[in-house]
């Protein structure tokens, strides 16, 4: 298939849902407004959205990052399907070919880390005009029974599979922040080391990593693809439809200096 130009984009869980939620809360004034910035995209489009409280607390309450259980195991994938479901529902509703995508049933996992992915069905997709949404979610582990499948995981495989020419990681934050709360411009590995100290977790439940995870994740791709991604608040009105329209914004994570 033509692989050129496709964009990559992850909606934070942080966005989405009130991650300081036990349960799944969705935040559906966010899901539209953000349904709407995608609607007017017209290119081939990849979306990955987190599972904000409609995961982590599940992953936390049955503790499935230590220990495998099959109850927890099936809670948690059914929680974040619903969370699926309602984004999905949301973009077909302002005219997005919205189609759900879940990895339970076409990724495989090693030790937490993806092992195999089924990708044929998103080519077809993306051929076809449909937009696929996948999101974070529990998958078969080859060695711990189920794993947590992080969205800041499925983002850097998806881009390296499907050859992604933009990638775009939508979260809570302007972008990368230093420890003077101001937006890092760009991360490479040539000033990771400085920077690494100002990098934490989530201040909300979150079983993946927080921005650190993401910054290593994009690290990572941009070593192995040369590409550049870029890390910004999907929750400024606005932000999506910036990054879709080919704008820089927050901070980029790139392997060159050069971007
Ligand atoms: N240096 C940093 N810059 C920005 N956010 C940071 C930083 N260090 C830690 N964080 C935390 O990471 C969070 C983003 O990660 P996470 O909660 O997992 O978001 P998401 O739901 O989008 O995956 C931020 O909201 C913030 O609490
Ligand atoms: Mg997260």
């Amino acid at each position: 298939m033509d692989n050129s130009n496709i964009t990559i984009l992850k909606i934070g869980g942080s966005v989405i849902t009130d991650k300081s939620a036990d349960d799944g809360a969705a935040r559906t004034d966010q899901i539209e407004r953000i349904a709407r910035e995608i609607a007017g995209f017209e290119g081939k489009l990849i979306i990955v959205h987190g599972a904000g409280s409609f995961g982590h607390p599940q992953v936390k309450r049955f503790g499935l990052t230590g220990k495998f259980d099959h109850e927890g195991s099936i809670i948690t994938h059914m929680s974040v399907r619903k969370l699926n479901t309602i984004v999905v529902e949301a973009l077909n509703s302002v005219g997005v070919n919205a189609l759900p995508v879940h990895p339970m049933a076409c990724a495989v996992s090693s030790n937490s880390r993806i092992k195999s992915m089924f990708l044929e069905q998103i080519e077809e997709m993306l051929e076809s005009g449909f937009v696929p949404v996948l999101h974070g979610d529990m998958v078969m582990d080859t060695e711990l029974g189920t794993s947590v499948l992080s969205g800041d995981q499925i983002v850097p495989y998806l881009a390296i599979q499907m050859k992604a020419s933009r990638i775009g990681i939508g979260s809570a934050e302007e972008g990368v922040l230093d420890d003077k709360k101001e937006v890092i411009p760009l991360i490479s590995n040539g000033n990771f080391e400085e920077i690494k100290a100002y990098l934490g977790g989530s201040t909300n439940t979150d079983v993946t990593g927080g921005m650190l995870g993401k910054v290593l994740e994009l690290l990572e791709l941009s070593e192995q693809s040369n590409s550049t991604s870029y890390i910004f608040n999907a929750g400024n009105t606005g932000n999506i439809c910036d990054f879709l329209n080919g704008k820089n914004i927050g901070t980029a994570i790139s392997g060159t200096r050069t971007i």
